[in-house]
């Protein structure tokens, strides 16, 4: 058994506040390579994984993110330096679950690299909006593509928070 890996899956937790030291290169490839092997529908890999750390650009991430909260002042990425968007064609009706699908996988990863991260939503709204858009085209993506998820990516600063006590009758065995 790789006790290990389900030791990954059942410790790694939403990380809400990180240091302001950036994430090193070699484990930012980790992660989304990571992505990269999570499955998709068909094997198709229909989905991009971006990584931004460009300073401006991830404050334009967290600036845009907190306009779709009412908000533009509020940090939904909680101080992380690095912010993984997970996108995908906008016709694909399969883009929830593969871009989900390959988000886990680098949340995941991240942990087992000893890095923090946590989901981050509203990407759809972001890409929606003309500086979204723009930015998509500045990243060279010629075919129209939504945002599905993002993550923050980072060094967690404080202590490893609890998870939550299951629920009862989570899981049947019939
Ligand atoms: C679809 C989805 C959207 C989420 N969006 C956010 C979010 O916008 N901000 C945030 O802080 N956490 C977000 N989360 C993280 C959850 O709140 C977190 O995973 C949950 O509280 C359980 O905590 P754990 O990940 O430590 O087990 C999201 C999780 C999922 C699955």
């Amino acid at each position: 058994m790789k006790q290990e890996a389900l030791e990954v899956l059942r410790n790694r937790r939403a990380i809400r506040s990180y240091k302001e030291e950036q994430v090193p290169s070699d484990l930012l490839q980790k992660v989304l390579e990571m992505g990269t092997y999570a499955p998709t529908a068909g094997g198709r890999q229909k989905p991009y994984i971006v990584a931004v750390q460009d300073p401006d650009t991830v404050k334009l991430l967290k600036k845009l993110n907190g306009r779709v909260m009412g908000n533009e002042d509020a940090d939904p990425y909680y101080g992380a330096s690095t912010i993984i968007l997970v996108l995908a064609p906008k016709d694909y009706a399969l883009a929830d679950l593969d871009c989900a699908s390959i988000l886990v996988n680098m949340l995941n990863a991240a942990y087992a690299v000893g890095l923090g991260s946590v989901w981050v939503h509203r990407s759809h709204e972001v890409f929606e909006y003309e500086e979204g858009k723009a930015l998509l085209k500045k990243w060279g993506f010629e075919e129209e593509l939504q945002g599905v998820c993002s993550m923050a990516l980072g060094y967690a600063e404080g202590e490893h928070p609890e998870a939550a006590p299951r629920k009862e009758g989570y899981v049947r065995i019939v």
